[in-house]
């Protein structure tokens, strides 16, 4: 025989508590209302002894809201994209909502087959860093008025929200900090060209030579995507110039990756041989045989901004178009070489 779940209304009867007091905690919302942990703990313990199995499905349908938010991020084994996640998690359960996320595996196919998937998990609103060089099947969710905020990524000519590290003035420091150390023949090798986190990148370091007044080359920039293997086969080419750069800027976390690969390869040291500078600070970043000098983009800031952002749009009537750039930090290590000092 069947047995019939308990409700609700049972539980707050047997542990004399407030019914709403039950489904607040039963829906993660015990920080939201500043419900001890204590009784937090007794309620969850009960209802998952007496099997209690809560109906979202009716509760969205009645509230017309889930209290859950899809994700959706270009790659979910870049560490990059991880502690974005991780932040929009920590902060959307801190806010009572629950995460859907999705890897669009920097496809657009997929990114748009997640949109209507997550859509038809009637979820409160999406954060996306998209991947393709076009908006417009965004756009249309904005037209539809439904809540939408991009992340880390985003399309200067479509006016919808997006929060994202000035990656500009990231790289432009970063260039700086290389000039300022004696660099002039800098390669920079970049990520996804026609992503604006690259675009954007890829100017600051052209702004900073000409401040320097170092002509710009095209030869100095090369690349195709963010992954390791770009990283390995542009510094492998780079080695077998006439001239070797003296200083390599790659343009992001696992484009370096495989950047260290190539010279470790060429029997070559960081800095002793050549100088290395990387875009997104790693875990691993402080720990490599070099400790690496990285422009480190708020995850977490990234990830707090774009939650509350969208939460915002949730509770507005018109939409919000925040669009927010957060500061980046050059966090030196020992991977770049003051060559001042052999000029002389
Ligand atoms: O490694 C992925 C890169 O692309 C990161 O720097 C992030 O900014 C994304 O745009």
């Amino acid at each position: 025989m069947k047995k019939i779940p308990i409700t609700i209304k049972a539980i707050a009867e047997e542990l004399k508590v407030s019914p709403s007091t039950v489904s607040r905690v039963l829906n993660g919302q015990a920080d939201q209302y500043r419900i001890s942990k204590k009784t937090a703990e007794t309620i969850q313990e009960y209802a998952h002894q007496q099997g209690f199995v809560p109906n979202q499905i009716a509760r969205g349908l009645r509230l017309q809201k889930t209290n859950t938010i899809g994700l959706i991020i270009p790659d979910i084994s870049n560490p990059f994209f991880a502690g974005i996640a991780r932040s929009i998690e920590i902060e959307s359960r801190k806010k009572g909502y629950f995460l859907f996320l999705f890897d669009s595996r920097e496809d657009t196919g997929l990114e748009k087959e997640s949109i209507a998937l997550l859509m038809s998990k009637k979820v409160d609103g999406l954060i996306v860093s998209p991947v393709g060089i076009s908006g417009t099947h965004l756009l249309k969710l904005k037209q539809q008025h439904f809540p939408l905020v991009l992340i880390d990524r985003y399309f200067p000519e479509i006016d919808l929200p997006f929060i994202a590290s000035d990656n500009s003035r990231g790289a432009f420091e970063a260039t700086n900090y290389l000039i300022e150390k004696g660099h002039k023949a800098i390669a920079c090798i970049q990520g996804l060209p026609q992503a604006i986190s690259n675009i954007q990148r890829v100017q600051g370091f052209k702004e900073a030579l000409e401040k320097a007044g170092i002509p710009f080359r095209n030869e100095m920039i090369t690349g195709t995507d963010f992954g390791v293997e770009n990283g390995y086969t542009q510094t492998k080419k780079l080695l077998k110039r006439t001239s070797v750069p003296s200083a390599i800027f790659a343009l992001g976390n696992m484009i370096s990756l495989g950047v260290i690969k190539a010279i470790a390869e060429a029997g070559l040291k960081i800095p002793e041989d050549i100088s290395l500078i990387s875009f997104d600070e790693q875990p691993y970043s402080a720990f490599l045989s070099t400790p690496m000098t990285t422009v480190a983009q708020d995850k977490e800031s990234l990830g707090k901004e774009a939650v509350n952002s969208l939460l915002e749009n949730l509770s507005s009537q018109e939409y919000l178009n925040e669009k927010k750039l957060i500061p980046t930090r050059l966090i030196e290590r020992a991977s770049v070489k003051d060559i001042n000092l052999i000029r002389k």
